[in-house]
């Protein structure tokens, strides 16, 4: 790798807070260029198998805050039968009782409308879904996005890089090369950060399409975590409790983190007001709204409070293997989840140098809003 200008991309903008160090080029003397191009970091000659895919950040680049927009839920309406598909010669596995399924047998770029409806039902009662031999990364980008538009308007990242010409796609890009191996563990003992994406927003994601184009042989795999579960578990009492609670969504520290490590700005950061308990519009069920990625205080109470009681949401989360899923990336996986019922967190535990690299289409969905409690029929 050339020793002029050095990337290095740490816990890939798919986590809540992207690291990006930058080591300036002495020969621009700490200027930053106002367009960097992943693919010039690498000299030009990159082995990225989908170059039109490396992130370009343009700091240029300016979006103004999101309006609103009327979200249609289309798992609302779908066919529980699922008939449109899983069509004739697939297989549906599940990966946990409670969370996560694995999918052969179904090319979602080719699915009917109905079928879709039914993919957006089947991710909010599985919660995370991954389909094998996708064709999705081999599309024309804008067919990608045609695809993902059904789901909902598409989601620009505030923060993040993305292919030239495209800035509704979010670019994960984990570039290998020894001497870029987890510099996080300088300042931290894991790499795991759950978060669910972009919770600041108004209208947050729903069913959230992941797709690979290099992983590591072994090891990069994403995690996630059922919030239905995780609500659940709670005992009547504390579910009753935390009904009716807001809490504070904040995008300014992911902002300013991009900000300093030299990273873009495309839209200036917000802040949201989000129930603490979320109803699920297709399935009715509700989640714990909360995640350690961006939310930062139960509007009401003191801080003691609200930090004792969020601290315990996160760990409740966080500890829950037995219902959390996780999935293992191989050529061709599209992985589909429902943002508004989970979080995630990437793995970084390979040290082979290998690339990860992946894009999402993040389609909003509707203001979270939540249903009364309801006590369980005896
Ligand atoms: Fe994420």
């Amino acid at each position: 790798m050339s020793a002029s200008i050095v990337t290095t991309e740490v816990q890939a903008a798919e986590t809540a807070q992207p690291i990006v160090s930058v080591k300036a080029d002495p020969e621009v003397n700490g200027t930053k260029p106002k367009v960097r191009r992943a693919i010039d970091e690498e000299g030009g000659n990159t082995t990225a198998k989908y170059p039109h895919y490396l992130p370009v950040w343009n700091h240029g680049e300016k979006y103004p805050p999101l309006r609103p927009f009327e979200h249609v839920d289309h798992g609302k309406d779908a066919d529980p039968s699922f008939k449109d598909l899983l069509l004739a010669g697939s297989t549906i596995e599940h990966l946990t009782p409670l969370t996560g399924s694995e999918v052969t047998g179904v090319q979602l770029s080719k699915l009917s409308n109905a079928g879709k409806d039914q993919l957006a039902l089947l991710v909010a009662q599985r919660k995370v879904v991954a389909f094998r031999n996708q064709d999705l990364a081999d599309l024309p980008i804008q067919e990608a996005l045609d695809f993902g538009g059904y789901f909902g308007r598409h989601h620009i990242h505030p923060t993040s890089g993305a292919p030239e010409g495209y800035p509704e796609i979010h670019l994960v890009h984990k570039k290998g090369g020894g001497e870029n191996i987890n510099p996080v563990f300088a300042n931290r003992n894991s790499t795991v950060s759950w978060h669910s994406d972009v919770t600041y927003e108004n209208q947050p994601p729903g069913t959230t399409f992941l797709y690979i184009f290099d992983a590591p042989e072994v090891g990069g795999d994403t995690a996630f975590v059922n919030h239905v579960e995780a609500y659940n578990r709670l005992s009547e009492e504390f579910k009753q409790r935390l009904h009716g609670l807001k809490a504070i969504h904040s995008g300014y520290e992911q902002a300013e983190n991009s900000r300093k490590q030299g990273g873009v700005i495309r839209r200036e950061p917000v802040t949201s007001e989000h129930p603490l308990v979320r109803t699920h519009p297709a399935t009715g069920e509700k989640g714990l709204f909360v995640n350690g990625g961006f939310t930062r205080s139960i509007v009401g109470l003191k801080k003691e409070e609200s930090d004792a009681i969020l601290n315990f949401l996160l760990t409740h989360i966080g500890r829950g293997i037995d219902y959390q899923a996780r999935v293992r990336w191989r050529p061709g996986t599209v992985v589909v989840w429902d943002n508004r019922v989970t979080s995630h967190s990437a793995i970084v535990d390979w040290t082979t140098g290998e690339r990860r690299h992946l894009a999402r289409i993040t389609p909003q969905a509707e203001r979270p809003y939540e249903t009364p409690y309801v006590a369980p029929s005896a």
